[in-house]
């Protein structure tokens, strides 16, 4: 994507800024300093590097979207794009007013809500740092290209951190959670510096609990990965980018880890009290290994769980939900290596599990002939496998250490669960039935994507989407070179969960909708019409029409209307790009009159 010619070119642009941005720094003064909305500074330098960066950039490429801080019309332009640059002329202003080294020009580029390229330059030393070809570099002031040097994330150990955090954000939380991984080294260092540090292997992990914003993270996030490390959400996914207003929530910069972080790394980031997740961890571990069921978070949505190695607790998933037996389940498991136990893995399978796991994707697979498969295919000779992100789940799993069968945790056919109160709301007020017992539930927050899993056939040589989700078909595509294939209607019986009329509320939903029909409710994307103004039963996905925000509110808005008791759900028209074909997929299903023959 980004040729050497360009890189030349952008270095050129980040050294021209760096210029300007240590001419203002020199002359800085009170008068040079006004304030946004937000209270945040600006200073006559933000907006001359601005300027630079901003005409730079789309010189060289002419047709890409360039979002900068300072540049707010830039923000709304953009809805949605799968190609974008986030630019941050002056990370670290507080830095720069303060006469701190440590500010720095940013430009992150984004594809497919991830960082694919990124450069950081600090105007204070001239040093530059950035991602080209899958590696990390580091290019002193004045230096050639020639003269780049590659730089690494050291390998964590987990007994000797260093953690590095933000100088003007720190907080009680924070405090908390240093005290909880007992760092061996700790500093606090402003601006993006802090991601060339873990790039540089000085520093293993850098918390945020604070607010930021992508253009803050973009580039670095890029040169980390680049050299080894990433960042992750809570839930344990990798950040995405293209959120709603471009804000962040809680993350880990991390550098390279061999195995993973303990699970309150990430959870301690907003108050975990460790001593009652211990309990209810225990607790849940029992009770699945006692043949009962439990509910549990994972990234996409809650999904309620048993044992895979026994036919009872097999068989109560099927009766607490009312499943059709001929719908097979996935089989979750802690990591790869687990998996590869009872699957056999195809080119394909590698190619994506090793891009996208652990994380929102199923993969279908042949099974290996052995006692446990058989038990958890249930006779079929394909089964489904999941590694979720999740940090309750991954515990939950390797705890058991025996993979867990896992739907979602709703009624079959209904609406999925996105909390822990959308599971209670489905299987309560007693938890049991006839030849079920829903045992505990792990109620740890809101799903972070909020649609199930992609479902992927990797048996052949070219991947076929059975379900979309989260990872789109051009990322599958992407990730396996290969062009990802989508079931036809006739086809689709072999993904039986597929079938028409599933995901439904009681009320009937209708697409595409633009006339009030009496007493409906609306579920809205993007600005309210006038029209639906004084609508009473509604739910808006996004008020920005961000597709990532409309993912993870989708099942909830359902909800919501369904419980208002209306008859009717008219749905507004949501784009088909991104995450949004997962969303209307599940919609299109949620509206078919069609119901389940199985
Ligand atoms: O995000 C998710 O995948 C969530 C969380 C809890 O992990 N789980 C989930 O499971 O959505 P469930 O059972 O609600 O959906 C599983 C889907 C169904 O459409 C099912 O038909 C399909 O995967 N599936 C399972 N095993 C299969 C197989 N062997 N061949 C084809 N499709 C299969
Ligand atoms: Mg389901």
């Amino acid at each position: 994507m980004i040729t050497k010619n360009n890189l030349i070119q952008i270095i050129a642009i980040a050294r021209k800024c760096n210029e300007c941005a240590m001419l203002h720094f020199n002359q800085l003064t009170k008068e040079n300093i006004n304030y946004k909305v937000d209270a945040s500074p600006v200073t006559k330098g933000d907006i001359a590097v601005n300027k630079i960066a901003v005409l730079g950039l789309q010189k060289i490429f002419p047709k890409i979207v360039i979002v900068s801080e300072e540049f707010e019309k830039s923000q709304k332009q953009l809805k949605n794009s799968n190609l974008f640059w986030l630019v941050d002329p002056i990370d670290g202003t507080k830095e720069y007013i303060n006469g701190s080294p440590n500010f720095t020009v940013n430009f992150g580029l984004i594809k497919d809500q991830e960082p694919i390229f990124g450069l950081i330059a600090q105007p204070f030393t001239g040093t530059i740092w950035f991602s080209f070809k899958g590696k990390a570099w580091k290019l002193n002031k004045n230096k050639e290209l020639l003269d780049a040097k590659n730089i690494y994330c050291s390998e964590i150990n987990i007994k000797k951190l260093k953690v590095v955090s933000s100088l003007s954000h720190r907080s009680k939380d924070l405090e908390n959670w240093v005290n909880m991984i007992k760092p061996i080294f700790e500093e606090n260092i402003g601006s993006s510096i802090k991601f060339c540090i873990l790039a540089e292997g000085k520093m293993d992990l850098y918390p945020r609990n604070k607010p930021t914003m992508e253009w803050d993270i973009a580039a670095g996030h890029s040169i980390l990965k680049a050299a080894g490390g990433n960042i992750f959400s809570e839930s344990g996914m990798q950040i995405q980018y293209g959120k709603t207003n471009f804000k962040n929530k809680n993350f880990l910069a991390v550098g390279k880890i061999t195995q993973r972080l303990p699970s309150f790394f990430l959870m301690g980031l907003n108050q975990l009290n460790r001593v009652k997740y211990k309990q209810d961890l225990n607790l849940a571990v029992k009770a699945i290994k006692d043949k009962k069921l439990v509910v549990f978070p994972t990234e996409t949505v809650y999904g309620i769980g048993a044992i895979g190695n026994s036919e009872i607790a097999i068989n109560a998933i099927y009766s607490a939900k009312q499943r059709p037996y001929n719908n097979p389940l996935i089989a979750h498991t802690y990591n790869k290596h687990e998996a590869e136990k009872i699957v056999l893995f195809t080119k394909i399978a590698h190619l994506l599990t090793d891009q996208f796991w652990p994380g929102p994707l199923t993969i279908i697979l042949q099974i290996k002939k052995n006692n446990l498969s058989n038990i958890l295919s249930q006779g079929s000779q394909t089964l489904a496998v999941r590694v979720p992100s999740h940090p309750v789940a991954l515990d939950l799993l390797e705890k058991v250490n025996t993979p867990i069968l896992a739907p979602s945790a709703n009624k079959s056919g209904g609406v999925s669960p996105t909390s822990a109160k959308h599971a209670r709301d489905d299987f309560g007020p007693h938890y049991k039935g006839k030849s079920w017992v829903l045992e505990k539930i792990l109620d740890y927050g809101v799903c972070e994507v909020g649609i199930e899993s992609t479902v992927v056939d990797c048996r052949g040589k070219s991947p076929i989407i059975l379900r979309h989700g989260a990872i789109t078909e051009t990322m599958i595509s992407n990730a396996t070179n290969t062009k990802a294939l989508t079931l036809n209607k006739t086809e689709e019986l072999i993904s039986p969960g597929l079938l028409k009329s599933h995901y439904a509320p009681n009320a009937k939903v209708l697409l595409n909708q633009k006339n009030i029909i009496t007493d409906s409710g609306w579920l809205t994307f993007g600005k309210i019409p006038k029209s639906l103004q004084k609508q009473e039963n509604m739910f808006n996905l996004s008020l920005d029409g961000n597709l990532i925000q409309a993912g993870e509110l989708l099942y909830s808005g359902l909800r919501f209307l369904d419980s208002s008791g209306v008859k009717v759900i008219q749905v507004m028209t949501i784009p088909k790009i991104g995450i949004g074909i997962a969303i209307n997929d599940r919609l299109t299903r949620a509206s078919s009159d069609e119901k389940s023959n199985i």
